[in-house]
């Protein structure tokens, strides 16, 4: 099969394609014929060896991919060959075939598409995991999301918006910002506007938002923790501009509020069951249309460098799929 190699770390110009042996199933696992492939931003930092997470070299990059089940392990009776369905591991994604663990193999919504459905996993599973179980997020609350117009931001503010709570998309691209709107975004802020912190405020009636989701970092971070209202919660997703903020502890003595790490890699061991309660809701919400990923961008496993760069250049909109076809 034809599958992307990382073989010495760096940016993804340093990637390359090559014919490698299909991988092998064993009794728990199932082999998906790839069609689509969804680009993270930590796949970014795999390949860099800046993440927590790293596999030895070589390796294929890519955690979520959507396909056609080529093989099923005599252990796993959800799910047959010939099933269309989403599946996840943490690596071996960008390839014509993947080897997933059973228990990470789902059937496909029928109301999408494979490269919708590669797009789903990551995004929706941190999104929930982090507004419900981390940030207990409630209806009639307000919610920032800080890199809303990105993978995980956007999911943030869909499923925001579906519990309940008053969604505030921040994001440094008005056009892109509008893109949150049609997804449940109630209100947008530039956070290239100076005043950003005080357009947060007055959206909130003078409070300050009761949830932040801040997957972008930095001096964002360090803003938004000025416009947080009391008992608020600061959900640390991650940190897309590359700087990882130092925070004055004083300011959550000032608001009673809590800053909240989310790692939800490793919750999917350490919480499993929460997330497997999780995927169900989620799940229901994809075949009852509610939630769906915006997929700005399609290319094929050879350009998976145009497909990352995309990402890193900040001028993608939700997410970004590679394609096998
Ligand atoms: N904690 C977890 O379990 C978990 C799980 C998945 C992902 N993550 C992390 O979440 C973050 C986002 O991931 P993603 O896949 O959603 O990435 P993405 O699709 O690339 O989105 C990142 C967003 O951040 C903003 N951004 C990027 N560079 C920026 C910069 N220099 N300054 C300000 N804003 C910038 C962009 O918004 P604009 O260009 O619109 O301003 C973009 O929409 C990453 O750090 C990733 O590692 C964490």
């Amino acid at each position: 099969m034809k599958a992307v190699l990382c073989k010495e770390y760096g940016p993804a110009e340093k990637l390359v394609v090559e014919e490698v042996p299909t991988p092998s199933v064993d009794a728990h696992s199932v082999l998906i014929d790839v069609k689509a492939a969804g680009i993270n931003f930590p796949d970014t930092l795999i390949i860099e060896n800046k993440y927590q997470f790293k596999p030895p070299l070589p390796f294929i990059p890519g955690t979520e991919v959507a396909g056609v089940v080529a093989a099923v392990g005599e252990k796993v009776s959800h799910i047959k060959v010939g099933d269309k369905v989403m599946g996840f591991a943490f690596v071996g994604g960008y390839a014509q075939q993947m080897v997933v663990p059973g228990a990470s193999c789902f059937p496909m919504p029928e109301t999408f598409s494979f490269a919708e459905a590669a797009a789903f996993t990551m995004i929706y599973g941190t999104s929930y995991y982090a507004l419900k179980q981390r940030g207990q997020l409630k209806a009639g609350e307000s919610l920032l999301v800080l890199g809303a117009s990105g993978g995980v931001g956007m999911a943030a503010v869909e499923l925001g918006k579906l519990m309940g709570a008053t969604v505030i998309a921040a994001g440094g691209n008005n056009e892109k910002l509008a893109i949150c709107k049609q997804h449940g975004a109630d209100h947008i802020v530039n956070y290239n506007d100076d005043d950003w912190k005080d357009q947060v405020k007055q959206l909130t009636g003078g409070n300050g938002a009761d949830v932040i989701y801040d997957a972008v970092g930095g001096e964002y971070t360090k803003t938004a923790l000025r416009c947080i209202n009391w008992g608020g919660r600061l959900l640390i997703i991650g940190f897309a501009s590359g700087d990882i903020p130092q925070l004055a502890a004083n300011l959550t003595l000032l608001k009673s509020s809590s800053v909240v790490g989310v790692f939800w890699g490793a919750s999917l061991t350490k919480e499993a069951e929460a997330n497997q309660e999780n995927f169900k809701e989620l799940f229901k919400w994809s075949m009852e249309g509610k939630i769906k990923p915006h997929v700005c961008a399609t290319y094929p496993l050879e350009q998976v460098a145009d497909a990352m760069n995309l990402l890193l250049q900040r001028k993608a909109v939700g997410k970004v799929v590679l394609t096998t076809d």
